[in-house]
């Protein structure tokens, strides 16, 4: 069946950074079968001409390492529809246009996700056409459920693609490998050798010209409430019997519906202006298009537990920040110390298996008999670097979702869970009730 993607938000950032080069990739490496038709509507004044001039121009920025070929093969499938997202009219226009059942992409802001799922009802979505909604899914727990309940009066809930691309990320895929491709790490993966588990997504860049969205997102939107989570789940869930969507979705809810999260153990930060690197950063309060009443935090942190026999009593430390010193992404499982030491030296440091992020990579920090006094003990760390990605994460999700596998998405259930765990943090925040603490950008973060 020919599929055509319909983008709504297709002049913006996402859609010329990400999207359409992912396209030219998925060109290039020969992965789909034929050439697949993109028509972009945005509020933009543009004729078809004036489009791909725009896209041509995103995928030299974003894809000049693919191609010319591939790049001039997504320019080719281009069309533009000038129009509001939120009118019927205009959707109904656009959707006319495309020959193959559409699959309604919504790279828009969270805030028009509910406008513009309500127009679409309004229009109808032909037999078999697919709804792809980019996180974060909505601004919190009562309008993520009007959302659900507005796409299933539109497509069932295999056709709903909810986008949260740390599942496609290497590292993710590779903690599926890790615990149940192999015997050794599944019988201590609980509580009763676990000592906690760190989740962190420092980043070492600013705002990147995203105010518009970013401040009124911030930090425990943009990345806590579904990246974040999402790696906790991955981590937490019990093991699946099948490796299939259903089961990944459920295996994945039922952690989620286990967490529970206490303000009183958040932090929230901004950056003020600092260095890092070569590169000086004004303070988020001056950045282009912030409001500082909006008291927007850039970093945010908060300990969840997870209530199940497995992992009752063990923190799970959610960070991620922005400007921040030193770029650490990684999943941090700390073992508890062995029971008894036979050795004479003081007790050492527990086993640590760091799953890192960018670059991708397993480190697992043991103790061995060093050299010399043979019961001496020496700190080893054995490393295994992830073979790149073939396909980068938008790649192989654009792939998914034209072949309509919602394996590596988020289930309606799951993205409701996601808000239910950070809202009682959202409040407490909004409330005042947990200070905001200025952290200089290139630090490492609130102490
Ligand atoms: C996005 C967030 O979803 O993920 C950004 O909106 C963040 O703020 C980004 O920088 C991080 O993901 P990646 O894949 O670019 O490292």
């Amino acid at each position: 069946m020919k599929r055509s993607f319909v983008v709504l938000g297709g002049s913006g950032d996402l859609t010329g950074r990400l999207l359409l080069p992912s396209l030219a990739e998925l060109y290039e490496l020969g992965v789909l079968d034929g050439d697949v038709e993109v028509l972009a509507v945005s509020q933009q004044e543009w004729d078809d001409e004036r489009y791909r001039e725009w896209a041509r121009e995103r995928l030299t920025a974003h894809a000049a390492d693919l191609a010319e070929d591939a790049r001039e093969r997504v320019v080719a499938q281009l069309g533009h529809q000038p129009g509001d997202v939120t009118s019927p009219d205009d959707l109904r226009t656009a959707l006319a246009r495309v020959d193959g059942v559409p699959v309604v992409y919504l790279a828009l802001p969270n805030t028009v996700f509910l406008p513009t799922l309500t127009a679409l009802r309004e229009v109808g979505l032909p037999e078999g056409a697919r709804v792809v909604v980019e996180k974060p899914f909505g601004t919190g727990i009562e309008d993520a459920h009007e959302l659900n309940e507005v796409l299933h009066g539109l497509v069932p809930e295999e056709a709903v693609f909810r986008i949260d691309h740390f599942l496609a990320k290497q590292t993710v895929l590779n903690v599926l490998g890790l615990r149940f491709a192999n015997r050794i790490f599944e019988p201590v993966w609980n509580a009763q050798h676990v000592e906690s588990v760190d989740v962190v997504f420092d980043e070492d860049l600013g705002l990147e010209g995203r105010a518009g969205y970013y401040d009124k997102a911030g930090a425990l939107r943009d990345m806590l409430q579904n990246h974040l989570l999402q790696l906790l789940a991955v981590v937490a869930m019990e093991p699946p019997q099948a490796l299939d969507a259903a089961t990944l979705q459920a295996r994945k809810a039922d952690v989620l519906r286990a967490v529970r999260a206490d303000p009183a153990h958040s932090v929230r930060g901004r950056y003020t202006a600092g260095r890092i690197g070569d590169r000086e950063l004004p303070a988020y309060v001056d950045e282009d298009g912030v409001d500082p009443a909006r008291m927007t935090e850039t970093f945010a942190e908060f300990t969840v537990t997870v209530e199940n026999w497995r992992w009752s009593g063990v923190p799970f430390r959610l960070r991620t920040g922005k400007a921040l010193g030193t770029k650490r992404k990684e999943i941090v499982v700390r073992f508890k110390p062995v029971p008894h030491l036979a050795f004479t030296d003081e007790q050492p440091q527990p086993d640590v298996l760091r799953l890192q992020l960018s670059p991708d990579g397993i480190a697992l920090e043991i103790n061995l008999n060093g050299a010399g006094d043979p019961f001496d003990l020496e700190r080893e760390v054995l490393r295994a670097a992830s073979p790149e990605q073939d396909l980068p994460a938008y790649g192989l999700l654009l792939r998914e979702m034209l072949a309509g596998d919602p394996t590596l998405s988020i289930s309606d259930v799951e993205a409701e869970q996601g808000w239910r765990i950070v809202q009682p943090v959202l409040d407490a925040w909004a409330a005042d009730r947990v200070p905001m603490v200025d952290y200089p950008a290139g630090s490492d973060g609130p102490a």
